[in-house]
């Protein structure tokens, strides 16, 4: 294991005793550090969260990119049907033009965020999806990557070739990704994002090719699509046959001549392995994040966002998603970003900085 930045005790000692104003200024920030190496890093945006000064303070300190972690997905902008509401994304939007941060726009099409108005047990037929479509994709195009499908790719194996959810079809998916590009400005790349590719068992073996036989016929039909987004909401325990795999992976997607992107990551101990100690959960996940960084580098990956940047607003933290619920003394320490409920840096900052500082550069950006 390597040493992770400045994470020792005598550093933790005296960073207790500054505030975070002088400690933010003493480390560098990502941002600075990914900029130099041609990289990108960024994080799922909470519209509420960005009227809170810390909040936006940390994000427009250390993210380039960035991305809407709800309010872009159609059951939010359009709740019914017709009548559009950008209240939340303009701001957002707003939000990184200020900060001239990147943006990347989630999801126009995803099995959960198919609004009340449409059966949800079907994807809706194109010509009601091509409302929606035009108008988001329309009122930003500078938006500079879609995740046009979100996790198409059924949990179950239900046997079929492609094992599609609901009643997808490679063909609804060509359609769909057609659209996409004519209703695009020809700048902002076209994305497939899925999770579950992460590790070496059989389910993510199969869901692995899956992915990659659908996008190489995505590719083949002439559909635009350039690059595949790989969630990585991931576990701890990620063992080295897992990084191998997903080397495997990564190398099979970008010989099809498509861009890979960590999109949503976040780490968390699984619940049978949670040390009952902060520092210690910290440690481990700072360590996680620089070994699957330091992989995602040497295989390509230029981009990386992780969903949420404070402990305090994690999806993981809600009821609805806490994987520990029903231990309520595991909550402390459901610690998957990389800084705290207070903005404070964790251990996981460090190594994600320090990750960005070794790889070698990538190209530069424009
Ligand atoms: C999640 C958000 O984080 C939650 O706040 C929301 O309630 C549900 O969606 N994969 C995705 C994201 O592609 O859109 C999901 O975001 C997390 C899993």
């Amino acid at each position: 294991m390597r040493m992770l930045g400045c994470f020792s005790l005598s550093c933790v000692a005296l960073s207790a005793q500054q505030s975070w104003a002088q400690r933010s200024t003493a480390r560098r920030s990502i941002r600075q550090v990914a900029r130099a190496k041609g990289r990108l890093y960024g994080a799922a945006l909470a519209a509420e969260y960005l009227d809170q000064p810390e909040y936006a303070a940390i994000v427009a300190r250390d993210c380039n990119i960035a991305v809407a972690e709800n309010v872009f997905k159609w059951g939010w902008v359009e709740s019914q049907q017709g009548n559009f509401n950008f209240e939340l994304s303009d701001k957002v939007v707003s939000f990184c033009q200020q900060h001239n941060i990147a943006l990347r726009g989630h999801c126009l099409l995803w099995h959960s965020s198919i609004p009340d108005w449409l059966p949800r047990d079907a994807f809706p037929p194109l010509e009601l999806i091509e409302p929606w479509m035009r108008a988001i994709m329309q009122r930003y195009p500078n938006v500079v990557a879609w995740d046009v499908v979100n996790e198409v790719i059924d949990d179950q194996d239900n046997g079929k070739t492609y094992n599609l959810r609901l009643n997808a079809t490679p063909e609804y998916l060509r359609d769909i990704y057609r659209l996409a590009k004519r209703l695009s400005n020809g700048k902002s790349e076209l994305v497939y994002n899925d999770y579950g590719t992460e590790g070496s068992s059989s389910w993510n073996l199969k869901r692995q090719k899956y992915i990659v036989d659908l996008l190489k016929y995505l590719v083949d039909q002439d559909t635009g699509i350039s690059g595949f987004g790989i969630q990585s909401h991931l576990r701890t325990n990620i063992s080295e046959v897992d990084l191998d795999s997903m080397r495997l992976f990564i190398r099979a997607i970008r010989r099809l001549g498509l861009r890979v992107y960590a999109t949503e990551l976040d780490f968390l101990i699984p619940f049978e392995m949670v040390p009952r100690d902060v520092d210690r959960v910290d440690r481990i996940i700072a360590d996680a994040y620089q070994r699957y960084l330091d992989m995602l580098f040497s295989e390509g990956v230029d981009v990386v966002l992780t969903w949420g940047i404070t402990d305090k607003s994690t999806w993981l933290r809600s009821p609805e998603y806490n994987p520990y619920n029903g231990h309520p003394e595991l909550f402390p320490f459901i610690r998957p970003l990389l800084y705290d409920e207070q903005y404070q840096p964790k251990a996981a900052y460090d190594a994600v900085l320090q990750s960005f500082s070794e790889t070698p550069a990538a190209k530069q950006l424009s």
